[in-house]
């Protein structure tokens, strides 16, 4: 063991219930090893050194979303990036932009579920729900793949520019899953429904510099959703076509 395996780990601390304490970085000193992530590094942190520490995380797997920071500039799960994969010995540690921080890397993630919430992210139909599973043909199921795979992790969200300026904007993950049922064959929400978003705030609000493409732990493309719903709205208007109509 050698002073090269021991990282410089510099990580944001501030706490919203202490506010006069401006935030800050405190730097911690962790041996590395092949394979170590920046979650078992954050783990190792708050169990041995400094109990004080808040982050988020469950799954240790990249399956349950909670785990986003900024990780030496860039946005990714903690849980799959291993502290040695940066070619540098110091570290930094941030907490998602675009989000009120409560303690630490830990963000009020209140806004993101709002956005969420306001797409109605469920299948939804005209009638009466049936008692058996609704099939679907494999190449139908193929158009909502990439969606599917979105963790809720919010790393698309931090990521947004147009977010940064305009909190109102839905964001990228609002879009992806409101086109993951809007291209669903089973979906059958109403015609309308895109109204919700087509505004400066909705789909038009986007710059299309495929920040929340690079962000995504998952290869998820917000912005394939944010042109697929432009572009049933406009077909909306000019033809009066619904959801699933050519
Ligand atoms: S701990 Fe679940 S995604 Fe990282």
């Amino acid at each position: 063991m050698t002073d090269k395996d021991y990282f410089t780990f510099k990580i944001l601390r501030y706490d919203a219930a202490e506010p006069d304490i401006e935030p800050h970085f405190q730097t911690y000193k962790i041996r590395v090893i092949p394979g170590l992530t920046i979650l078992m590094v954050l783990l190792r942190i708050r169990d041995e050194i400094d109990g004080t520490l808040a982050f988020r995380s469950s799954c240790r797997s990249a399956v349950c979303g909670s785990c986003a920071m900024v990780i030496n500039g860039k946005i990714d799960l903690a849980c799959r990036t291993q502290a040695a994969s940066f070619g540098s010995n110091t570290i930094i540690l941030e907490p998602l932009p675009n989000m009120q921080i409560i303690k630490d890397l830990v963000v009020d993630m209140t806004p993101f579920w709002d956005m969420y919430e306001k797409v109605k992210p469920y299948m939804i139909r005209k009638g009466d729900y049936p008692d058996k599973e609704i099939a679907q043909t494999e190449e139908d199921r193929k158009k909502i793949d990439q969606y599917v795979n979105c963790i809720l992790c919010a790393c698309c969200y931090g990521a947004c520019p147009v977010l940064a300026r305009n909190p109102d904007y839905m964001g990228p993950a609002a879009f992806a899953k409101l086109e993951r049922f809007m291209l669903d064959s089973r979906d059958e929400r109403p015609d309308n429904f895109l109204q919700n978003v087509d505004s400066e705030d909705g789909v038009w609000g986007c710059d299309t510099v495929l920040r929340c493409i690079e962000a995504c732990p998952k290869d998820v493309r917000p912005t394939d959703s944010i042109v697929g719903l432009r572009k049933q709205l406009v077909k909306n208007k000019l033809f009066g076509k619904g959801k699933n109509e050519d």
